[in-house]
């Protein structure tokens, strides 16, 4: 590789080095060797180096390292004495983005926009007209177990202490007819949504853990929780014993956690039983010795997110007007970031290890009445799987192996 290229704009620098893909890769032994595999990385790759080289061809292999403080540079609340600090990944669209501009508006807070796409990031934050000097954009590739690292490291290296880890990005790929797969090569939805997540809280604990008022939150759904009408909507979420994960979720024969054939839909719900018991399970190891507070939540129906990108256009609009006037459990994507932004920072949500929702319009929409807009805060119930322990240990120590913590 020829020497690294570095560029600056008036707000962002960003630089793109050579590394071997394989340094931290604890999957190599089982990485697929298909078309698709790394096909996300790749894609993701291309978007953010596009800042500074914009006729590089084909990017696969490239590290890039980027970092824009917000508006304006030399006002920045970054660093500042009493300002709590908080990431949010994924925060380039739908409620993450949301949740960003709420919490960015708050007094005090500075919010660390950990996104795949640097460039967007940017935009959409001036968009969204978030304060000038209340928000960092970072790089981060959930579906690059180095780029997690690199994150962690560059974040260290800046200095910045930090409070609240908000665990927001995911992929919906239900309409995908074979599975794509991250750099490290796992199955996109969980090793994104479930893996890259799962390393990166582990790298950031005893960080985190220096706040008076220390979180993690992972955004969960109705959709992995198979006690509620939503997550009743086949494909059912389901881990069963695991054997997929634990064979490396890398090839066709065990692209699902539970060993079955392809179906992106369910991958999706399966990270996000992933996503509430990964949050169970570090509130029991991890709450009395680091005093963090766990955290999870039910948004309600934020049916008009880019979540819903890959579904035909009959569907993105019929989808929100269903949920608005029949289940009811449409929630309206500001409302959203709101209550996403409520559990990161307010007393109210203080308590640890509680699966978060609202009672809104959404009556009979599964127990707890979760889902709509309005209602208050309450405890949800989560379903039998998300509540397995003995599942829980195993999904651990399986997460541990495959992100090379173990
Ligand atoms: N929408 C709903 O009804 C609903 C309901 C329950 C729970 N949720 C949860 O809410 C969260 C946010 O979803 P959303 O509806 O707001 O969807 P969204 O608009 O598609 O936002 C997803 C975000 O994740 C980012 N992302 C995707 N892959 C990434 C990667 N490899 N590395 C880093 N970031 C990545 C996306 O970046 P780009 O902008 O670059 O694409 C985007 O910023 C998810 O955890 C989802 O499961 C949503």
């Amino acid at each position: 590789m020829q020497a690294a290229r570095t560029a600056r704009t008036t707000s962002s620098r960003a630089v793109c080095l050579k590394h071997a893909s394989s340094a931290h890769h604890p999957n190599s032994a089982a990485r697929p060797h298909h078309r698709h595999a790394a096909t996300t990385s790749s894609h993701t790759a291309r978007n953010i180096c596009s800042v500074v080289a914009k006729t590089r061809p084909a990017v696969s292999g490239l590290k890039c390292q980027a970092v824009a403080e917000g508006a304006s540079g030399e006002k920045t609340t970054a660093g500042k004495a009493g300002v709590r600090h908080v990431i949010v990944t994924g925060c380039s669209s739908g409620l993450g983005l949301r949740a960003a501009a709420d919490l960015s508006r708050k007094p005090n807070h500075h919010v660390i926009m950990a996104c795949r796409d640097f460039s967007k990031a940017e935009r959409v934050a001036k968009e969204m007209n978030m304060p000038a000097g209340s928000y960092t954009v970072m790089h981060l590739d959930l579906g690059s177990l180095t780029s997690v690292r690199e994150f962690v490291d560059s974040y260290r290296s800046k200095g910045l202490p930090v409070d609240a880890l908000v665990c927001n990005a995911a992929v919906y790929l239900p309409t995908n007819p074979e599975p794509s797969f991250t750099a490290d090569g796992f199955e996109s939805s969980v090793g994104i949504n479930h893996l890259g997540h799962f390393l990166l809280c582990h790298l950031m604990r005893d960080d985190i853990a220096k706040s008076k008022d220390p979180r993690i939150i992972i955004v969960g759904s109705v959709t992995g929780n198979t006690n509620t009408l939503a997550g009743q909507v086949p494909p059912l979420a389901d881990l069963g014993d695991l054997r997929g994960l634990s064979n490396g979720l890398s090839d066709y024969s065990n692209v699902m956690i539970d060993g079955g054939e392809y179906d992106g839909a369910k991958a999706y719900k399966d990270s996000k039983v992933c996503n509430m018991l990964t949050m169970r399970e570090m509130h029991k190891r991890w709450h009395d010795q680091y005093g963090i507070t766990f955290g999870s939540l039910y948004p309600g129906c934020v049916a008009e997110t880019n979540l819903f990108r890959e579904k035909r256009a009959w569907f993105r609009w019929l989808f929100p007007r269903f949920q608005k006037y029949v289940t009811k459990g449409y929630v309206s994507q500001q409302e959203a970031g709101e209550r996403l932004a409520q559990v990161v920072s307010s007393p109210e949500a203080k308590k640890s290890g509680v699966y978060w929702s609202w009672n809104g319009e959404a009556k009979s929409f599964g127990e707890g009445s979760a889902g709509g807009s309005g209602g208050a805060l309450f405890e949800n119930e989560p379903s039998d799987e998300v509540t397995d322990d003995a599942k829980a240990e195993k999904l651990w120590a399986e997460s541990l192996r495959l992100t090379g913590l173990a």
